[in-house]
């Protein structure tokens, strides 16, 4: 008989995942019989509480809607900044308190790196990271990694390039560090080389024995790579000015995705320039069937969490 996961209490940060190969692949198969039409009502009579501080698209529409697909209900503030007591001066473990007292999950965006892990020390139901800081993305990873093993049939023994703001990028962080868990050809970071990948992470591969590059071009060594995942420029947590010129170097034109053949192309989107529209029909532009596997993911979460 084939050993049960533990189910997590709280997901908190990508590398949980990787510590339990048995959990990962009961998400990931959990994810493909969504994907393929199956069905749940696991959470008939449950409540997911979408608390978000900052803005979201994906994040939160996919968990909302996988909670009402999975026959929950919703509640939340899509700005809780502007339209929750926040704005009153209630601290995040005060909120976190009183909405463990009307929901049973609560999917949690912040702008403090240690906003989740802060959560969940004082809730009495289960805090999912739905993107902290700088700091991490957990969901994001899962469903990034999903999505590789879609393309690619495998998510293990690859090269993968992470291209962009790599410093301020918190889908980055979480998936470097679900991939370093597994072994891999080479982790390739490119980014202009005032944000470059964080220390900590570079740490972490070394520890873990994986091979890893930097540079600070988009050369061949990148477009080659089994997966090419793009990242935006995180304007939003730079201080001071940008240095626009440096960034525009790493553009995904529709010139250059031709020569990359056996290349398949993420992004965790929202995108601005870095991968232009004229991509979007390569058939390895992989960014939005990635967007839409975050609803088979978080739904599998759910129903992890709830069954
Ligand atoms: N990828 C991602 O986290 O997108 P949103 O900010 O729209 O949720």
């Amino acid at each position: 008989v084939a050993s049960q996961p533990k189910r997590p209490k709280h997901i908190l940060e990508a590398q949980q995942f990787g510590n339990d190969p048995t959990l990962l692949r009961k998400v990931f198969s959990l994810a493909e019989f969504f994907e393929k039409g199956g069905e749940s009502d696991c959470m008939q009579g449950k409540i997911l509480a979408s608390l978000f501080y900052e803005p979201s698209t994906r994040t939160r529409l996919s968990f909302e809607s996988a909670a009402l697909r999975l026959g929950g209900r919703v509640i939340g503030t899509e700005n809780a900044e502007q339209f929750s007591s926040v704005v009153k001066g209630e601290s995040l473990p005060d909120t976190i308190r009183i909405i463990s007292g009307y929901a049973d999950v609560i999917a949690l965006r912040h702008k403090d790196d240690n906003a989740a892990e802060d959560a969940a020390r004082v809730a009495s139901v289960p805090i999912i990271n739905a993107g902290s800081g700088a700091h991490q993305h957990p969901t994001q990873a899962l469903l990034d990694l999903y999505t590789i093993e879609r393309e690619r049939g495998t998510f293990e023994g690859l090269t993968v390039a992470f291209v962009g703001d790599l410093r301020h990028g918190r889908t980055v962080r979480s998936l470097a560090y679900l991939l370093g868990k597994f072994s891999q050809r080479k982790i390739i970071f490119a980014s202009p080389s005032d944000l470059c990948v964080g220390q900590d992470i570079k740490d972490y591969l070394k520890e873990r024995g994986v091979n890893y590059l930097e540079t600070d071009i988009l050369g061949t060594d990148v477009l080659s790579a089994d997966v090419v995942y793009m990242t935006r420029m995180q304007s939003e947590r730079h201080e001071g000015a940008q240095n626009k010129n440096a960034y525009e170097q790493f553009q995904l034109t529709g010139r250059i995705a031709k020569t990359m053949r056996n290349t398949t192309i993420l992004h965790p989107l929202p995108r601005n320039n870095e991968i232009l529209p004229e991509v979007d029909t390569h058939p390895n532009a992989a960014y939005f069937r990635q967007a839409r596997n975050g609803l088979w993911v978080r739904m599998a979460l759910l129903q992890l969490m709830f069954a």
